[in-house]
């Protein structure tokens, strides 16, 4: 017997992936739900080789479902997670709602699954953004290796990451200017197509934007709060995968043959880097990929214990579904859930 996992948001760019991540990975469920706003309700998706009809949230009753996959943005997240952990139904939810709430666990499997353990105070459990997911994959290898003293992130984050209407959104501002219509920006806040946009979510009192402040806060929640973290977060004309240029100043030496060691024997990195032209990976070849890819990797010799690299991942999937089964698959693997129809018989 199996679990039954609902997935919140299932026609959006992050649910779509999920369904079909659970189905590629094998994930053990027996019955797998659609469900999004009434809007969608009866339109269908594909889940593996069956399709499912689209089901509203708003009616549906999780007392019997053990795994909810909640991506349906922060504001249904506030609302609906309490009340669906209440009815023990875990609820792994890729909105920020509750990223820094201190009795939920904010996961990134590779580096630290261990932490999945405090989910039994709300029954809900945060993946990070998806700038952060990448980053800290990469990052925790090189961590244990030399002890990380600060890091300077410059994001470079595609269209996906704000939703399938942003996707849309550079699709059309590029046709516009192609056929020289007016350019219209309404999710952006300048044009995107063509150009690249210092500011992703809102500015907060420092000047720094929300999801600068976020990589930098959840960087510490997941992997040290010794870290010190400066970021810069970058809309740029890409549809699918982020990339980030990251440097790294560590408390003992590290060269980079040590580096590109350890990051070759950690799990969920792939480090392709030959110093020759095309010798990196770009988003483009990154996209409807696992792995978080790690290239360029050199010395900073302007800093004691300097390094730079190069780090791409699909965001949709690392950055966020990938993850979100990954944590689902730790509480399975680690029999942290049973399935309600086991207990039941
Ligand atoms: N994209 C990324 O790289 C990324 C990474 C990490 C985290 N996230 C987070 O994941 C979440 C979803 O992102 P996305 O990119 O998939 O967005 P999206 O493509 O815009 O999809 C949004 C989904 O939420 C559903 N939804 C909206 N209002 C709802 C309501 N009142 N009740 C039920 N369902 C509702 C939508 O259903 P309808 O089709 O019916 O409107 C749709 O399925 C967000 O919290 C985002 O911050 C995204």
């Amino acid at each position: 017997m199996g679990y039954k996992v609902a997935i919140v948001g299932a026609t959006g760019n992050v649910g779509r992936e999920m369904l079909d991540i659970l189905a590629e990975r094998g994930f053990p469920a027996d019955e797998v739900v659609a469900l999004a706003s009434r809007r969608s309700v009866g339109t269908e998706v594909s889940f593996g080789d069956k399709t499912l009809k689209i089901k509203a949230l708003e009616n549906y009753d999780f007392a019997d479902t053990d795994i909810c996959l909640m991506s349906a943005g922060g504001d249904v997240s506030r609302e609906w997670s309490p009340k669906i952990g209440r009815q023990g139904c875990v609820v792994i939810d890729n909105s920020s709602a509750f990223r820094y709430d201190s009795d939920v666990p904010l996961i990134v499997p590779e580096v630290n699954a261990d932490a999945v353990k405090g989910f039994t105070k709300k029954n809900i459990i945060a993946n990070p953004n998806c700038s952060t997911a990448q980053l800290v994959v990469a990052l925790k290898p090189l961590h244990d290796l030399a002890t990380i003293k600060r890091v300077v992130v410059a994001t470079y984050q595609s269209v996906s990451g704000a939703g399938k209407d942003a996707m849309d959104e550079l699709f059309s501002q590029t046709r516009a200017v192609f056929v020289s219509d007016p350019v219209e920006a309404k999710k952006f806040p300048k044009r995107i197509a063509f150009n690249v946009i210092p500011q992703i979510d809102v500015f907060m009192e420092d000047g720094y934007t929300k999801e600068e402040w976020k990589v930098m806060v959840e960087t510490k929640k997941i992997l040290d709060p010794k870290i010190k973290l400066t970021c810069t977060a970058v809309r740029v004309p890409v549809f699918i995968s982020h990339s980030e240029a990251v440097n790294v100043e560590f408390e003992k030496p590290i060269t980079v043959e040590e580096a590109t060691e350890a990051l070759r024997a950690a799990p969920g990195v792939l480090v392709v880097d030959k110093r020759e032209p095309g010798g990196y990976i770009t988003p483009y070849e990154a996209a409807g990929e696992d792995a978080t890819y790690v290239s360029r990797i050199r010395e900073d010799a302007t800093v004691e214990n300097g390094l730079s690299f190069w780090c791409v991942s699909d965001n949709l999937r690392k950055g966020a579904a990938l993850n979100a089964v990954q944590i689902a698959e730790v509480l399975v693997n680690r029999k942290l859930l049973l399935p309600k129809s086991q207990k039941a018989a």
